[in-house]
Parts: structure tokens; C-alpha cells; sequence
């Protein structure tokens, strides 16, 4: 691979790189405001100068003060250039520290912040903000303008999702860009010129497409701020997990920004992933965190609708065993979910063999509007791991469990997750059955149709995996701790076996994942 020397350290690159880009794939910053690795290069900000110190040099026209003289004289000095724009050449000699470049970086940063309100105390970016970070690295002075900053329009509203200020605005063009580029539609446009630029909508539109949020996730100031966010935490009181979106098939990898404080999610933002989601996520997948604490299932319940009351975990586990063994095992239907671990799906499945049980079916929601983007037309994170834990057989619907129970082949059912696409009243013929257990994370249907319902762990509080719409496994850690009492499905499950007198031989999420691979092997 051909190299060339940043700061006096060899960096490899590949044919057709920035300078900007083989430094920041080896974990480099190079300071910059407008460029962003996932979009195309705009060059506008000037934060990212460096000297190229190899070669002929490119010289700039200036006045120096001649000592001798004591007078200005007509000098050169070297001409910076835009490291996002820079191709890297072989043993290119390049410098992002050197005293030019240092009072490049100073003027750049005294010059963005003229006009800057300086609304740090009340601004939601503050403590991830470019515009502070750079200004402790790079400029640190007092500022010097002292006539009236120019102002212009601020909380203007972009649409239901995004608050723009225009005062807090570099117009580096990324909101643009990744409108234009990722979300193919040119809805933000630009107007005026110099320190009258503001960002402004195509006549008559609102941004209102399905990547909104990505607009307020790469603006490096505080200039779009987020509906949902804004004013609702500080960034330096979170802490952030690693996740992956439950909102589609697609399985787009998160950072999960919770307050230790309150055990409570506040945001999610794409992690970068080359081969599921680049750097990017749509305002759905975005907003599935809201469900995190909405709708819990807290308790576990013995009865149905007016009838139902909360009963102890050992009770509700004691009561569902006895529900389950008085139904025939061929009678007995197992619902995996789409929307459940692949290790909570698995480790239904061994217990619905351990019982006899064939009859397995799935409970999915029912698709959203998709793209040629990122969202899959599939709004469940993991139909393919649930197909994988039944052995890779088609799994029945819950529309077939209807058909069923109605016939009389199915008398009981076991049923993982809250999501189906069905309703309640649709699911009238489960109702009408006495043994139906639901292990849900939250309230839904399959939950309220069930004559025993307990509470398991949510996907932000556990260890598992999806296998999303491509076929990739992509596990996850636990971000919070669950309500108190409450374990992961797989846990649950495994402690139903016991009371039914069932050991479903394995310990731990390693043990299970290890069982799936075996079996993946054994089928080979
Ligand atoms: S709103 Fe943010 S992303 Fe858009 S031009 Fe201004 S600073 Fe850049
Ligand atoms: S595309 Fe799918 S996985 Fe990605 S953020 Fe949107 S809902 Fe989540
Ligand atoms: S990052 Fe290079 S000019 Fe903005």
C-alpha cells in the first residue's frame, strides 16, 4: 500500500483517498467541520488546512514587517490546503500541527465564532459540540469583536422532527448534503451570502422524510436540535450502550445514551457499520427507543380482563405449568417472535421439543412502508433468527394458530413477545381458551388474550442476538438493568422447564448461542 507522513507519522492509503480520509480510517482527526466520511466533500469550512511540505511548494502573496526596514514588504508564505480535499500522493510530507497551520486553525475558529451567540448554557449540543471542542484545542483567545453579532431567525421549525437556529449555524452543508445524498431528497437549500447564510426549506416543503434526524445527528454545532431531545438531558450526564434498532429487518447498529441516574434511555444514534447501516438510521428505527419504557409489563397476571389480577413470580411460573400440563403435547402450540432474541426464540423451541410440542408458530408485526435505503419492508429485527431457533423450518402465522385453535387441533399455547399484528378482538378464539401463557416484555395482544401473562426483560436489559434481513448474526449487550424481578425470556423459560420437570441443558446465553451453532453444524 502507497504511504505518505502526517505529523511525522507514516499513514497508508488506498488509490483515490483524501488525506482527510486515510487519516481518519486509522483513527486520526484531522480538525474539521464539513466533512463528514458518508457524505460527498464540500470543502467550505477551512478547518482542516494543513501545509504539504514535500514537493513545490504553492506560496501566497502577504505583507511582512521588514525589521530593518521598519516598514511592510510584499513576502510569500506557504498556501494551506483543505485536507478533506487533498489526494494523498506517495510520500507526501503533510502537516496539520505546524505553526502555520496552528494559526490557520486560530483564524478559522476566531472567525466561525464572530457572529456566535455563544448559547452554550441553554444549547443541546454543548458537551459534543465542535464548535467547544475546537476552540479549547485551537484558539483558546478572548474574543475581539465587540460590535453587535448580526442576527438572524432562531427555533425556526424544519418540521415535526427538527428545530433549526440559524445564529448557531457554520453552513458547512452537511444538513444539505445528507438530505441530498442519503435521504434523495433535496428539501434544505441555502441563501444569502457571508454572514447573512442561513439554511432555509424548498418552498412549500417541511422536512418531513424518513431521515430527518439525521440532519440534527451530523450538524457538528447546535444549530438543528431535535424535537425529542431537546432540552431533555445533558449529554455529559449519559452514558451509552451498544445496540441494534429493533425497528426493521435491516438491524441497523445503535449507541443506546441512557442517564445511569434514572436507568432511562434519552436518545439513540447510528454506530458505524460498513455492512449494515454505514453511518446512518431512519427517524423510526430512531424513535423505537420511546418504547423501551412505555407499556411495560411489571407484573405477572392470572385471569382476563376484568378478572385479572397480579400474582407473585413463583405463583405465576407455578400456575402457567399447571395451564401447560393439561394440554396434550400435540395440542399444545409454541408462538416464537419476531421481534425476541434469537437465544429467548431458542430457547423456547428446546423446551416445546422437550414437551413434544411440534406445532410452532410465529408471531410477527406486519411490515412497513420499506426503501431502497436502509428499511426493510420487514418491521420485525429478527424473523430469521426465530426461523433460525425452529431448525430453519416455515413457521406458521398467528392468522394459521387461529385457523387452528378454531378447528380444535390447538387446545393451549406458549406464546414469547407482545407483537403480532393482530388485535385483541381478532384474537377473540385465544380468549376463549383457559391455558394461554404469555412471556412479553410489554402490554400487546398476545399479552391480553393470554390467561397467564409474565413479565421478561426488554432488548435494551439483555444479551442476545438478531439475524437480520441479510443473514448477519449481530449480538448485543445488556444497556440497563431490568425491573426488579424481572429476567431475560430465556431465564423465564428455563425455569418454566424446571417446574414442568424439563432441563433444556444449557446455563447461560453462551450456552445456548453454542447449542444454535452445533445444530447450524449438525444440519451442514
Ligand atoms: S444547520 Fe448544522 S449541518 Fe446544517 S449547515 Fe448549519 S451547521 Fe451545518
Ligand atoms: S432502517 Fe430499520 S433497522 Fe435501520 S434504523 Fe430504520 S427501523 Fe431501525
Ligand atoms: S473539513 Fe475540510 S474544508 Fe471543511
Amino acid at each position: 500500500m502507497p504511504k505518505f507522513t502526517l505529523d511525522g507519522k507514516e499513514i497508508s492509503f488506498e488509490a483515490g483517498e483524501t488525506v482527510m480520509e486515510a487519516a481518519w480510517r486509522q483513527g486520526i482527526e484531522i480538525p474539521h467541520y464539513c466533512w463528514h466520511p458518508g457524505l460527498s466533500i464540500a470543502a467550505n469550512c477551512r478547518m482542516c488546512l494543513v501545509h504539504v511540505e514535500s514537493g513545490r511548494q504553492m506560496a501566497m502573496p502577504q505583507l511582512a514587517f521588514d525589521e530593518a526596514k521598519g516598514e511592510y514588504v510584499p513576502a510569500t508564505k506557504p498556501k494551506l490546503q483543505p485536507a478533506c480535499q487533498l489526494a494523498a500522493a506517495e510520500d507526501m510530507v503533510v502537516s496539520s500541527t505546524n505553526d502555520e497551520v496552528k494559526t490557520a486553525q486560530a483564524a478559522v475558529q476566531e472567525f466561525l465564532l464572530l457572529n456566535h451567540p455563544v448559547d452554550c448554557p441553554i444549547c443541546d449540543q454543548a458537551g459534543e459540540c465542535k464548535l467547544q471542542d475546537y476552540y479549547y484545542e485551537h484558539q483558546g483567545t478572548l474574543k475581539r469583536k465587540l460590535t453587535e453579532p448580526v442576527h438572524k431567525p432562531k427555533g425556526v421549525r424544519f418540521g415535526p422532527t427538527i428545530i433549526y437556529d440559524a445564529e448557531r449555524c457554520i453552513m458547512c452543508t452537511r444538513c444539505i448534503r445528507v438530505c441530498d445524498e442519503v435521504a434523495k431528497d433535496h428539501v434544505l437549500d441555502m441563501r444569502e451570502r457571508g454572514n447573512k447564510s442561513e439554511i432555509i426549506l424548498a418552498p412549500g416543503r417541511e422536512l418531513d422524510h424518513k431521515y430527518t434526524l439525521m440532519t440534527e445527528h451530523v450538524c457538528p454545532v447546535g444549530a438543528l436540535t431535535s424535537q425529542d431531545f431537546r432540552f431533555k438531558a445533558r449529554v455529559w450526564f449519559l452514558k451509552s450502550g451498544q445496540g441494534v434498532c429493533t425497528g426493521c429487518a435491516t438491524g441497523c447498529n445503535t449507541h443506546v445514551d441512557y442517564d445511569p441516574r434514572y436507568g432511562k434511555v434519552y436518545r439513540l444514534r447510528p454506530r458505524d457499520n460498513a455492512e449494515v447501516n454505514e453511518f446512518w438510521m431512519c427517524d423510526d428505527g430512531m424513535m423505537t427507543y420511546t418504547r423501551h419504557d412505555t407499556d411495560r409489563l411489571v407484573m405477572s397476571t392470572a385471569g382476563r380482563g376484568d378478572e385479572r389480577v397480579p400474582i407473585g413470580e413463583g405463583q405465576a411460573l407455578d400456575l402457567a405449568a399447571k395451564k401447560l400440563e393439561a394440554v396434550e403435547a400435540s395440542k399444545l402450540a409454541v408462538v416464537l417472535s419476531a421481534q425476541s432474541t434469537t437465544e429467548d426464540n431458542l430457547a423456547l423451541a428446546k423446551l416445546a421439543a422437550s414437551l413434544g410440542a411440534d406445532r410452532l408458530y410465529l408471531a410477527a408485526l406486519g411490515g412497513w412502508e420499506g426503501d431502497d435505503i436502509l428499511r426493510s419492508e420487514d418491521n420485525n429485527p429478527n424473523r430469521a433468527g426465530a426461523t433460525q431457533a425452529a431448525g430453519g423450518r416455515t413457521l406458521k402465522s398467528v392468522g394459521d394458530l387461529l385457523a387452528d385453535v378454531q378447528s380444535g387441533a390447538v387446545q393451549g399455547v406458549l406464546a414469547l413477545g407482545w407483537a403480532t399484528a393482530e388485535t385483541l378482538k381478532e384474537l377473540a378464539p385465544l380468549v376463549a381458551l383457559d391455558s394461554v401463557v404469555s412471556l412479553a416484555s410489554h402490554v400487546g395482544a398476545l399479552p391480553a388474550a393470554a390467561s397467564v401473562a409474565i413479565p421478561v426483560a426488554d432488548t435494551f436489559e439483555i444479551d442476545g442476538s438478531f439475524v437480520n434481513a441479510k443473514g448477519l448474526t449481530q449480538a448485543f449487550r445488556p444497556t440497563l438493568s431490568p425491573p426488579d424481578g424481572i429476567q431475560p425470556a430465556w431465564k423465564t423459560i428455563s425455569s418454566l422447564a424446571g417446574k414442568l420437570g424439563k432441563e433444556l441443558g444449557f446455563e447461560d446465553v453462551q450456552g445456548l448461542r453454542q447449542g444454535l451453532v452445533d445444530a447450524v453444524e449438525a444440519a451442514q
